[in-house]
């Protein structure tokens, strides 16, 4: 169990890592560690030798043995939690590396390794300690309990039954299946991934129309709408929204639904028809900031010596705009929260309160009395966990205060509003498998309180948000372990473990690539064919600008162009409430319940940095296997879909490696038609009239002037 999960820990923090700074950043997830540590788990168990050896007494006596017996389920289990801590709630990395990484790529500043490794760790280490002190409401009742968790579950059973076949059956056993996916994936990425990269969107409608702007706009999978884009590479497919094998059909529906709206009416209408915010002097499809004649603004020139807003150059520049695609999507973020509210008040609140109720007073259930039997974690483990990250995360932001400008009450203010959120975002999940996102509302509130600072704006934000969904991921792993009977103990051990391994794994990687990748993110200057364009730290870095260093009064108050899209938040909260109204109206039409607001509304939450090409591959793959598969091979999608979804995975981040290892490093390419990009070149280009991008010296897009 050390082993393989100190190992798969280490591989998914380093693999997820890598891949956040490119163009299109796989996930891997836990998932595909489950899938893939069983055969190794089973490899071992046989090869290694059974010898035993007899321990000193004063080590606690007893045997020691390279091979204690068969792999078996809760080794199994400890080896995907060991490697979950690897894998941050959704992000695929540490959130606080983002930090790092705009600090030395978009702002060209620096950080000590030393503040960067103590901000990474205290993160992490303070939402396990929340998660610890929540334990007793949300993971021992029944009533929580834990929806997605569930999944897992019957993952590790399926997993683990005995495969019996009927006698001259052709089927093949689950683990030469994954094997054999695994090299077909692991093969085939040479193809998209050095020779002919074109394959990851194949947007053949710029081709066809290579002089028309509007065409290419329409066409382009990576920064247009997407009309008729596809792919042919795994990492376009399952980049940014983990793999659409393992999402449920519903959820793949009503993100189908809310995306398409957002893409094909929302904005061609912002666009084409009203030109909401000048939309036509931007890209219709970007998460760059620009300045008011459509060149990119150059952020670097409005921050001074002492990493703050410079006024005086700002009020030279001028206001940061943003394409219309972007500034409609933080809408969505804002309604995405509010709906979230009151859907579950609306929907579940009455179901919450009475399952809190009922798991103060509830008998321990089968599993609690079984769990007994272990011996618990003591609860000033956790207290001094708590203390000791405190104690560090305060000497961080006093001691080294120029590394991360937070200043010391707002670590408290942080630290607070996590601890307070935690408890009932954990109890929302625990009952319905929805997270409300808090990033956004951290954000708003150190932008309005301390505006000008922009690491002391992220540094809230993750101290904030980060410590509180890494409470819910850390308490979705303990109802895991409640459910397959782990020892707590040895869950503890395992998760500390896992946290440091892998904000360390994280961060190392971060410093060698930033280190040694010449422009890395920086897309205006990397050749186009670079993978290197880190959409995910784009993003975050924009967000460190518009909250922290510009501030949301000066882009969305009253000194700013966007305030209107503060009105996104009442929609969102009162969307709800009307699809409450209607199912009251007609109690009988079953399929207003199904209408899931928050899934809706949030389809496209990860769009930035996804582009249309990755979600019309991920719906696409996801209905065919979970709806097609599903319901008419039934037999077929029970053995082998998760194992498909976790050999494809693996199988592209193995070779994905192995070829910048060989290649890219040795600096070995192949240049031509098939490597040159997308092939849109127009797609980014502004359509209003009069603006004349070649007035600007510094601009590299070749527009027509209309
Ligand atoms: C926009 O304004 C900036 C600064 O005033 C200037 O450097 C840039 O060239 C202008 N761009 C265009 C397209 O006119």
């Amino acid at each position: 169990m050390w082993t393989i999960g100190l190992f798969s820990c280490a591989l998914m923090s380093f693999l997820n890592q890598f891949f956040s700074y490119r163009t299109e950043p796989l996930i891997v997830t836990q998932i595909t560690v489950q899938v893939a540590s069983l055969p190794i788990g089973h490899f071992m168990a046989r090869v290694l030798p059974r010898r035993s050896f007899p321990v000193p007494a004063f080590l606690g006596g007893g045997e020691w043995s390279l091979n204690p017996g068969p792999f078996n389920t809760k080794e199994h289990v400890l080896i995907s939690i060991f490697a979950n801590a690897g894998y941050a709630f959704g992000n695929g990395n540490a959130y606080a590396v983002g930090i790092v990484d705009i600090i030395r790529a978009y702002y060209y500043r620096s950080i000590s390794f030393l503040a960067a490794w103590l901000l990474i760790i205290t993160t992490q280490v303070l939402g396990y300690g929340w998660a610890g002190l929540m334990r007793k409401y949300v993971v021992e009742p029944a009533h929580m309990w834990w929806p997605t968790t569930l999944v897992q579950v019957s993952l590790f059973r399926a997993l683990h039954e005995k495969e019996e076949f009927p006698k001259g059956s052709r089927q093949i056993s689950r683990s030469k299946f994954f094997l054999v996916a695994l090299i077909c994936s692991f093969a085939w990425y040479v193809v998209p991934g050095y020779l002919f990269p074109v394959l990851t969107s194949v947007s053949w409608v710029c081709w066809v129309f290579s002089k028309s702007v509007t065409a290419q706009q329409l066409g382009s999978g990576m920064h247009g709408l997407g009309l008729g884009a596809f792919t042919l590479d795994w990492t376009a497919v399952s980049s940014f929204l983990f793999s659409p094998l393992i999402s449920p059909f519903f959820a793949t529906a009503n993100i189908a639904i809310g995306y398409a709206v957002f893409i094909y009416i929302i904005i061609p209408t912002a666009y084409w028809g009203t030109d909401l915010y000048h939309a036509k002097t931007f890209p219709i499809f970007s998460s760059h900031l620009f300045m008011s004649n459509g060149s990119f603004y150059d952020i670097t020139k409005i921050v001074d010596s002492r990493f703050q807003l410079d006024k005086v150059a700002y009020g030279k520049l001028g206001v940061v705009n943003l394409s219309t695609f972007f500034a409609l999507s933080y809408g969505l973020s804002f309604a995405t929260i509010a709906a979230t509210i009151s859907h579950v008040a609306i929907f579940y609140g009455k179901e919450i309160y009475q399952r809190f109720q009922a798991s103060k007073q509830e008998e321990p259930d089968i599993h609690t009395r079984l769990m007994r039997k272990y011996d618990d974690i003591p609860a000033w483990w956790f207290y001094s966990l708590t203390v000791l990250a405190l104690t560090v995360s305060l000497i961080l932001c006093t001691v080294l205060n120029d590394q991360v400008q937070l200043p010391w009450w707002g670590l408290i203010f942080a630290c607070g509003m996590a601890f307070i959120f935690t408890l009932p975002i954990s109890i929302i999940t625990a009952t319905t498998a929805q997270t409300p996102g808090l990033n956004v509302i951290t954000e708003y509130a150190m932008g309005l309180i301390m505006p000008g600072y922009p690491i002391a704006n992220v540094c809230f934000k993750v101290y904030g948000y980060m410590s509180m969904s890494q409470a819910v991921s850390f308490l979705s792993d303990f109802k895991l372990g409640h459910y397959m009977k782990i020892p707590p103990r040895s869950m503890f051990i395992i998760q500390f473990a896992g946290t440091i391994v892998a904000g360390t794994v994280n961060l190392s990687v971060a410093w060698w690539l930033l280190g040694s990748i010449p422009n890395i993110c920086n897309d205006k200057v990397l050749a186009a064919d670079s993978p290197w364009t880190c959409p995910g730290d784009r993003v975050f870095f924009d967000a460190s600008v518009i909250w922290g260093l510009v501030g949301p009064r000066r882009i969305f108050g009253a000194a700013g162009n966007y305030g209107a899209v503060n009105w996104f938040f009442l929609i969102g909260a009162a969307g709800p409430v009307v699809v409450y109204i209607f199912h009251r109206i007609f109690p009988s039409q079953k399929w207003i319940l199904m209408i899931n607001l928050p899934v809706l509304i949030g389809a496209t939450a990860n769009m930035p940095p996804a582009t249309s090409v990755n979600y019309n591959a991920w719906l696409i793959i996801g209905t065919f296997f979970n709806f097609f598969v599903f319901r008419y091979r039934k037999k077929w999608w029970q053995r082998y879909n998760y194992i498909l979804s976790a050999a494809l995975d693996a199988g592209v981040a193995f070779m994905a490696v192995l070829l910048y290892f060989t290649l890219t490093m040795e600096n070995r390419s192949v240049t031509w038609w098939g490597t040159a990009g997308e092939h849109c070149p127009l797609a980014t280009c502004p359509t209003a009239k009069g603006v004349d991008l070649s007035l600007d010296p510094t601009e590299s897009r070749v527009c027509p002037v209309f």
